[in-house]
C-alpha cells in the first residue's frame, strides 16, 4: 500500500456499549503430540529443570506468565489415530506406536494423567479431544468416564488404581479434529461425521451431562467446502453440541507486503461473521432456542516451508514446525486478539496453536526457555481482558486495499471496561506504513493512566542470545483529563493504553 502521512480515525467509547464478557477460556492454547511439543518440550525427564514427574518447571513458569487459561490436548492431527488407553498405567507396559499424522514414533510415556499433572503445575485447565478418526463413540465415552466419574465403574476405578483418586472434571471436549481434511486419518463426508459426532457427544453426555462439546467445523475458512460442511455437520449434531470449532492460520502471500499480511485480522473477523451466520441459519431452520458458540481452538501465525519441517522421520521429540517469530508476527497476533475480544459474544473458547516449540510463543533449549515476540501480545491481552466486558468502540476507521483481502481497516482496536476500577483498557494495532491519529470520545472525562508499546524493528526476532529484541515496554505520555483524547499510533505498532 502507499505510505500515508496521517490517517484519522474517530471512535466513541462508552462503558454501556457492551459486546459481552470476555471469558477466561478465550486465552487458551494447545499441546499436541508432534515434534518437540510434548517430548523435549513440556516433558523432558532428563532435563535439569524437570521435576519428579519429568515436567520442565522453567516451561510451566513461562506458561503461567503467558496467562494460559486452558490447554487443548492431545491433538491436532495426531488425535485421529490415537488410542488414549495406550497412554495410561504403568509406563513400562505402555506400547510404542506410530504417530502416523506426523511420521513420528510415539513412546506413550506421556498420556492423559501426565497431561493433567502438567495442567495442574502450569495453573491451567485441561480441554480434552476424542478421536473420531480411528476411534469410536464408545472410546470417547470411556475416556470421559476415565476423566470425570468419581468411581465405581471400570474406567474411573482404573484412574484411581493409576494413582489419581479425584476425577479431573474436564469441562470442554473436542469431538474429533479437522474431520473434513483429506490429510486427516479417516476423514469423512460431513453427513457421516455429523452423525458420528452426534452419537459420540450423546454418549459422552450420558456419562457426564455437565460437559461442553465442540463439533469440528471446517479446518479453514479457505476450505472449498466452508461453510457448507459447517451447516451439514450442525444439522446432524445440533442437539448434543455446544460449540463449533474454527481453525485459522495466517502467513504472508508476499513477504515484501507486510500490510497485506497485517490485513489477516480483517479476514479472521469475516470468517467468524460467516460462521455466526451459518450457525444462526441452522438454529432458525431447526426452530431451536439454542445458540451455538465458537471454540476457535486453533489460531496463530504459521509460516510454512522446508526449513520448518521434520529433520528426521520416525523419531521422538525432534524439531518440527518450529517457527521463529518476528515483530510483524507479533503485530498480527495482536490484531487477531482484538478480533477474538470483539467477537466475545460468540467466541467463548480459543486456543493459540500451539504452546511450546511447535508454532509456539515459547521455545525451549537445553539452556532454558525463550519468550518469542508473539508471547507478549498474548500475555498482555490475557492479563488485561479476562473476565472484563468488551466494549464496542464505534466510529469511523478508514480502510486500505490489501492484495489478499481487499478493503481492510487501517486500525485494529478493542476496548475492555473494568467496572470495579472505572478503567478502559484499549488495544490498538496499526497495520499500515504510516501513522494513525485516533480521536477518542469517551462517555466521561478520563486521562491516560498507562501506555505500553511493543518494542522492536519490523523483522526483529528474539533469540537465546538476544532474548529481548521484541518485548512490551512503557511509552512516555502526557495527559489532560477530558472526554476527548487524541493518540498517535506509529506505523506498524501495537499499543495498550489505559484510560481512567
Ligand atoms: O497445529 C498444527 C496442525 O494444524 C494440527 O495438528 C491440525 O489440527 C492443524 O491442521
Amino acid at each position: 500500500m502507499k505510505e500515508k502521512a496521517q490517517t484519522k480515525c474517530s471512535l466513541f467509547i462508552c462503558s454501556q456499549n457492551v459486546i459481552s464478557r470476555v471469558e477466561e477460556s478465550v486465552f487458551g492454547s494447545f499441546v499436541e503430540h508432534i515434534g518437540r511439543s510434548v517430548y523435549n518440550g513440556i516433558y523432558q525427564p532428563e532435563h535439569a529443570t524437570a521435576d519428579k514427574d519429568g515436567i520442565r518447571i522453567d516451561v510451566t513458569e513461562a506458561v503461567k506468565e503467558l496467562g494460559v487459561s486452558l490447554v487443548r490436548y492431545p491433538g491436532g492431527n495426531f488425535l485421529s489415530g490415537y488410542d488414549w488407553r495406550d497412554g495410561i498405567g504403568d509406563k513400562s507396559c505402555r506400547p510404542v506406536r506410530t504417530n502416523l499424522a506426523w511420521k513420528e514414533i510415539e513412546p506413550n510415556t506421556f498420556g492423559t494423567d501426565e497431561f493433567m499433572k502438567f495442567c495442574e503445575k502450569a495453573g491451567t485447565e485441561p480441554m480434552m479431544a476424542v478421536n473420531m478418526g480411528t476411534g469410536t463413540a464408545r472410546d470417547a465415552a470411556d475416556l470421559t468416564e476415565y476423566c470425570n466419574l468419581s468411581g465405581g465403574t471400570y474406567w474411573s476405578e482404573k484412574r484411581k488404581a493409576n494413582g489419581h483418586e479425584k476425577p479431573y472434571d474436564v469441562k470442554y471436549w473436542c469431538v474429533g479434529n479437522e474431520m473434513d481434511g483429506c490429510w486427516q486419518m479417516c476423514a469423512m463426508p460431513a453427513e457421516e461425521y455429523g452423525r458420528k459426532a452426534n452419537e459420540a457427544a450423546k454418549l459422552m453426555k450420558f456419562v457426564d451431562p455437565s460437559i461442553k462439546t465442540v463439533l469440528c467445523g471446517s479446518s479453514s475458512s479457505k476450505s472449498p467446502t466452508f461453510p457448507v460442511w459447517d451447516r451439514k455437520v450442525l444439522e446432524q449434531a445440533y442437539d448434543n453440541i455446544d460449540f463449533l470449532s474454527l481453525h485459522t492460520y495466517y502467513t504472508y502471500a508476499d513477504r515484501a507486503d507486510v500490510s497485506d499480511f497485517l490485513a489477516s485480522p480483517a479476514d479472521f473477523d469475516r470468517y467468524i461473521r460467516t460462521a455466526k451466520a451459518t450457525c444462526d441459519y441452522v438454529k432458525a431452520a431447526k426452530k431451536s432456542g439454542k445458540d451455538i458458540d465458537f471454540a476457535v481452538d486453533e489460531w496463530n501465525v504459521w509460516h510454512t516451508g522446508s526449513e520448518y519441517d521434520h529433520t528426521e522421520n520416525w523419531t521422538v521429540g525432534k524439531p518440527c514446525l518450529e517457527n521463529v517469530y518476528d515483530y510483524a508476527d507479533a503485530l498480527c497476533v495482536a490484531g487477531l486478539l482484538t478480533v477474538l475480544v470483539n467477537n466475545s459474544d460468540r467466541v467463548k473458547v480459543a486456543c493459540l496453536a500451539q504452546l511450546v516449540n511447535v508454532i509456539a510463543p515459547i521455545l525451549t533449549s537445553e539452556s532454558g526457555v525463550l519468550r518469542q515476540s508473539t508471547f507478549y501480545p498474548f500475555r498482555e491481552f490475557s492479563a488485561r481482558c479476562r473476565g472484563l466486558e468488551a466494549i464496542d468502540a464505534v466510529g469511523y476507521v478508514p480502510t486500505y486495499k490489501s492484495a489478499s483481502y481487499g478493503d481492510v481497516p487501517a486500525l485494529y482496536k478493542s476496548v475492555c471496561y473494568d467496572a470495579e476500577k472505572g478503567e478502559y483498557v484499549c488495544f490498538f494495532v496499526n497495520p499500515t506504513g504510516g501513522a494513525v491519529q485516533a480521536e477518542l470520545t469517551f462517555d466521561r472525562a478520563v486521562s491516560i493512566a498507562e501506555r505500553k508499546t511493543l518494542k522492536g524493528e519490523l523483522h526483529a526476532k528474539n533469540s537465546f542470545e538476544n532474548p529481548d529484541c521484541v518485548s512490551i515496554v512503557d511509552k512516555q505520555f502526557t495527559s489532560v483529563k477530558s472526554a476527548s483524547q487524541k493518540v498517535e499510533l506509529q506505523s506498524y505498532s501495537f499499543e495498550i493504553i489505559k484510560f481512567k
